[in-house]
C-alpha cells in the first residue's frame, strides 16, 4: 500500500495511567515542558468496545518540543483507550485534508480501522488503524475538521488556523 505523498509523524502519542505523574516523569527524563492539559470529549466516538456512537473524555497533554511532539493520554473507557492499550499508542497525523474520505479508502483497501471520533453527520474527523495492521503500530489521521476539545475544567477551546488551539 503506497500513499501518493508521504504523511509526516507530527506527534508520538502514549497512554498512561496517570496524566500529572506522567508529564513529571518525562520531564524530569527528557527535558521536556508540556503545555495544558485538555480534553478530547465526544458523544460519538466508535471503538472496539463498542461501534456505536459514545462518549469518550481522554485527558490529553502535548509536549512543547517537536515535531515530533509527545502527546501524554490517561486511560479511559475499554477500548481505543482502555487500560489494555497503557504505553506507546499512537503516531499522529495532523491537518489531514479528507479525513473520512481516506478512512473509507484504507476500509476498501482492507485496512482495518480501530476507533475514530464522528462528526454531526456520521463522519470521521480522527480515527486510528487497527495497530495489528502495520506492525503493531496505530496510525491516527487528525482531519482539519475543528475537534472537541475542552480545557481540562470544560471549557470548549477556540483553535487557529494552524489547527492549534489558542490559550488565553
Ligand atoms: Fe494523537
Amino acid at each position: 500500500m503506497a500513499e501518493t505523498s508521504p504523511r509526516l509523524i507530527e506527534h508520538i502519542g502514549v497512554l498512561v495511567e496517570d496524566l500529572e505523574a506522567a508529564i513529571a516523569q518525562w520531564e524530569s527524563v527528557l527535558g521536556y515542558t508540556f503545555g495544558p492539559i485538555c480534553r478530547y470529549r465526544t458523544d460519538s466516538w466508535i471503538d472496539s468496545s463498542d461501534p456505536q456512537p459514545h462518549a469518550h473524555d481522554a485527558r490529553i497533554v502535548f509536549s512543547q518540543q517537536g515535531p515530533p511532539r509527545i502527546e501524554l493520554m490517561e486511560v479511559t473507557g475499554k477500548g481505543t483507550h482502555g487500560p489494555s492499550q497503557l504505553g506507546f499508542h499512537h503516531f499522529g497525523i495532523v491537518q489531514v485534508e479528507g479525513a473520512d474520505e481516506l478512512r473509507n479508502q484504507f476500509i476498501e483497501r482492507g485496512v482495518g480501522v480501530d476507533g475514530a471520533s464522528l462528526d454531526a453527520e456520521g463522519r470521521a474527523i480522527l480515527w486510528f488503524t487497527d495497530p495489528a495492521e502495520l506492525n503493531g503500530i496505530r496510525l491516527e489521521f487528525v482531519g482539519v475538521e475543528p475537534q472537541p476539545a475542552f480545557t481540562d475544567s470544560g471549557v470548549p477551546l477556540v483553535f487557529g488556523a494552524d489547527g492549534e488551539p489558542i490559550f488565553d
